[in-house]
């Protein structure tokens, strides 16, 4: 039966806005979730990069769109500067400091390369200082709704390889929460749902920092998505009772070869899935390939802090707190993106559309 969604009941996880000539972001800060949507609005870009390093921002669409909007801030605010060379430099040392923040997620890049590219092309072209806040502001608004575009196919994409009345995994926060909106493995759960497809979702609960339990479960009520919070080691003994049909999770970064960067623990799952004979899907919008890179190996993994783990040291123990790992490619049944779903093997006509 199709489950009645309640999408107007999820926030717009971050939205740049540009009022009374300022550029300010408004963002929900998930640290406070699910006991308080706390929105914050800042007009510094500092603030913004802060954001994203606590994860009060998170999700790798969400981050890229959030460090553009940084960028879109500095530029706002440098009609001082009337040197192009100046600009330019200043303009890709911020590119830089923003981009080191939070280095798995390739889709933070892919989004301030965008943004410097695009305010470089406006200098050349002669853009008085004055008007470019507000012109690199709208680009950034673009990128953002497209985002929301970009997960509406992906969930449209995905909905048609569920099976009828699926019981499905999930690992951390791919959610609307994760991106500008609508979000990328909960994209697919979404439009199942409303398909009448999915009977229920598992969400792991995501140690060390829990996207799965604060964030995931409190996304799905919200929307009225049968939901079911595992702890990260009950995900095999359901799948060996036969109560997952399926895997469905996000990705940071994936390589030309379909290896694929996401939240820490991905990797177990894909395991368990493969030995129990589970498809697992990877969902994810074009910005999140970094077809520079051939393998898994190449992707800088972010370390963390050790009191994420343990918040009171204790003498003689070391902490090892990687955020992400690799899952490899033939691991994964295959990929869902907004130009439609392809095995692992089959990624180089994704390049050749892009
Ligand atoms: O550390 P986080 O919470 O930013 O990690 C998020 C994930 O790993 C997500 O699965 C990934 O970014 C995809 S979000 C659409």
């Amino acid at each position: 039966m199709a489950t009645p969604l309640h999408l107007e009941k999820l926030p717009k996880s971050l939205e740049l806005v540009f009022s009374d000539d300022h550029a300010k972001l408004r963002y929900l800060d998930q640290r406070y979730l699910p006991n308080e949507c706390r929105m914050v609005e800042t007009e510094d870009w500092h603030d913004v990069c802060d954001a994203i390093a606590v994860l009060g921002v998170r999700g790798a669409p969400a981050i890229g769109i959030a460090g553009a909007s940084a960028i879109a801030m500095w530029v706002e605010n440098q009609a001082v500067i009337i040197d192009d060379n100046d600009f330019s430099e200043a303009l890709q040392l911020v590119a830089n400091d923003v981009i080191a923040v939070r280095p798995t997620a390739v889709n933070l890049k892919w989004a301030v390369d965008r943004t410097v590219a695009y305010a470089l092309d406006l200098l050349d072209n002669g853009c008085p200082f004055e008007q470019m806040g507000s012109k690199v502001c709208s680009f950034v608004q673009e990128l953002a709704a497209n985002d929301e575009s970009c997960n509406r196919a992906i969930g449209a994409a995905g909905a048609a390889v569920i099976p009828g009345d699926a019981k499905i995994l999930t690992h951390c926060n791919a959610g609307s929460l994760a991106t500008y909106f609508y979000g990328t493995a909960l994209g697919v759960i979404y439009c199942a749902a409303e398909q009448g497809k999915v009977q229920r979702v598992y969400a792991d609960e995501t140690r060390p920092l829990g996207q799965g339990a604060r964030l995931t479960v409190w996304e799905l009520a919200q929307v009225g998505v049968p939901t079911t919070l595992i702890c990260d080691n009950m995900a095999a003994s359901l799948m060996a009772k036969g109560e997952i049909d399926c895997v469905v999770v996000g990705a940071d970064r994936i390589t030309s070869n379909g290896d694929t960067a996401n939240k820490i623990g991905t990797y177990g799952v894909a395991i368990l899935a493969k030995h129990h004979g589970i498809p697992f899907y990877v969902a994810a919008p074009s910005s999140t390939f970094d077809f520079a890179l051939k393998t898994g190996n190449e992707i800088p993994i972010e370390q963390r802090a050790d009191c994420e783990v343990l918040p009171e040291p204790i003498a003689g123990v070391d902490i090892y707190n990687p955020a992400f790992d690799v899952t490899p490619a033939e691991l994964i049944t295959a990929i869902i993106t907004e130009k439609g779903v392809f095995a692992p093997s089959e990624l180089s006509k994704l390049k050749e559309l892009l």
